[in-house]
């Protein structure tokens, strides 16, 4: 049975426009959603449709005009930097589309970097980043460069990357956005993996509406609105 506790956030009343020289254009319409502990919700929608603006507002890395972000039942609204980052070390990881991996280090090192960064430790970071790129399948790459790695093998590091903190909560931008089908199955089956070993929860923005019927909860974000498919 499931309780208050188990909450992983609640995104009340989220508004966001964006004005040019003439027009206020409203990009996310009260939105309200909440999210429990190992679900994994898909959130559709056509490009432009404010996919993005929402993951990157639930993610704390954007601001909403008005609503509240309330994270393992805390509203945020008020924190300060500090405790965002606390957020972003601790609690919630994003895990962008183009997966932003630093070409200036090897792949052990661009997953370890979170808990390098978090407990000033190498040895430990180094050791749980190999951990977990051996149970990513990626195994023998940890001395490559990202460049040197193909486009699945980069989206499971930047995964490793998102997951090294063991985040309550994973925002996935179009996760799969450059992989083909199997690799993009593969990738999902990482998910469940997590959900089901970690309670880890997952927000994935996708076009891939196969991808979407896997999921345990599937949105459709339009016209500034979201709703339940
Ligand atoms: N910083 C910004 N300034 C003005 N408009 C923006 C900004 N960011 C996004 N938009 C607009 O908001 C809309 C939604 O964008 P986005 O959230 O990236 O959509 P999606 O991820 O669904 O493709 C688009 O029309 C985009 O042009
Ligand atoms: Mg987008």
């Amino acid at each position: 049975m499931l309780n208050k506790n188990d909450y992983v956030l609640n995104i009340v009343d989220v508004c966001k426009s964006y004005s040019d020289q003439n027009n206020k254009i409203n990009i996310l319409n009260n939105i309200n959603l909440s999210l429990f502990k190992s679900e994994i919700l898909a959130i559709i929608g056509s490009s432009g449709s404010g996919k993005s603006t929402l993951l990157h507002i639930i993610g704390l890395l954007d601001l909403p005009d008005s609503g509240s972000i309330i994270i393992n039942g805390l509203d945020t609204a008020n924190f300060s930097r500090s405790e965002i980052d606390r957020i972003h070390n601790y609690s919630i990881s994003f895990m962008y589309q183009f997966h932003h991996l630093l070409s200036e280090f090897n792949v052990l090192d661009n997953v370890a970097l979170p808990i390098i960064i978090r407990d000033n430790s190498y040895e430990k970071a180094r050791q749980l980043a190999e951990n977990l790129l051996e149970k990513l399948g990626l195994r023998g790459k940890e001395k490559k460069s990202p460049c040197e790695l193909s486009g699945g093998e980069r989206q499971r590091v930047a995964l490793a990357r998102s997951l090294i903190t063991k985040p309550n909560c994973v925002i996935a931008d179009e996760p799969t956005g450059n992989l083909d089908k199997k690799n993009s199955m593969v990738m999902f089956d990482y998910f469940l993996e997590m959900k089901n070993e970690y309670g880890t929860s997952f927000i994935i923005a996708t076009h891939d509406l196969e991808l979407a019927s896997k999921a345990n909860i599937r949105m459709c974000l339009e016209y500034g609105n979201l709703s339940f498919i």
